[in-house]
């Protein structure tokens, strides 16, 4: 089997996991008009998730979770060893399930930390539908804030470009950062956290790619391919 074949297979077998997950998708007349919205005005976005969180995960809820999946392609031989797993703002699930589904681990818990209880039910019918192993809890929370315990990989997706004041203040970055930390984001946003990394954290790998839209998600996601901007972070060892 050539690498083509190996990563067409890799996101099909996930394609199937969001299909389960459809309902929550499928698109409505609001998430068309929010979507082609933002496209109109192509400047990072900040959403009121209060009115439009629903809106927001049919729009970009799966290409959101296919770009995490590609992000997560680096971590495709060890997801399983990473038993506490913390997703920052994760909204609607978008990396919560990608990590899930790669992790296949019955002992996986993982923790959604997200302000906004509108998208924490998103989550929490999104992991139920999906029916992936482990143990999910998904929590209102207003971050930055002391999380309790140092998870073995802090995952997090479109929340860095909400928060950017933690980016620039290495206390609020150790605070939110586990022992690993896998960042998806805007391309501006990934540039800024390398380049302001602050002492005791270095950078694991960093990866720029295209997702191959699968076709029998075309429907939801409404393009052929999309780009994704990644960072892996490590702690430094004393
Ligand atoms: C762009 S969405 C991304 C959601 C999800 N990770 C994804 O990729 O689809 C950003 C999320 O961060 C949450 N958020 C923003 N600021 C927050 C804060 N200060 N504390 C907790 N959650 C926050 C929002 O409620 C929203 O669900």
């Amino acid at each position: 089997m050539t690498g083509t074949d190996v990563q067409t297979r890799y996101f099909e077998e996930f394609a199937d996991v969001l299909l389960r997950c459809n309902h929550l998708y499928h698109p409505s007349n609001d998430s068309i008009a929010l979507r082609n919205a933002v496209e109109s005005r192509r400047q990072i976005e900040i959403f009121d998730y209060s009115r439009s969180a629903d809106a927001f995960t049919r729009a970009f809820g799966m290409r959101n979770s296919l770009k995490c999946l590609q992000a997560l392609s680096c971590l495709e031989v060890t997801a399983h060893k990473y038993t506490r797993v913390c997703d920052l703002g994760c909204g609607s699930g978008a990396f919560s399930l990608a990590f899930a589904h790669l992790a296949d681990n019955p002992e996986l818990e993982l923790h959604g930390l997200d302000i906004s209880e509108h998208q924490l039910s998103l989550a929490r019918e999104l992991m139920s539908a999906a029916g992936l192993p482990g143990r999910f809890q998904f929590e209102q929370r207003n971050l930055p804030a002391q999380i309790g315990y140092l998870p073995d990989l802090t995952i997090s997706s479109y929340w860095f470009c909400e928060n950017e004041r933690v980016i620039a203040d290495p206390l609020l970055f150790d605070l939110m950062a586990g022992r690993e930390m896998l960042i998806v984001d805007y391309e501006k946003i990934i540039d800024r956290i390398a380049a302001s990394l602050p002492k005791g954290f270095h950078i694991l790998a960093r990866h720029s790619a295209h997702v191959e839209i699968p076709p029998v998600l075309a429907d939801s996601v409404a393009q052929e391919r999309a780009s994704v901007y990644s960072i892996h972070i490590g702690r430094t060892k004393d």
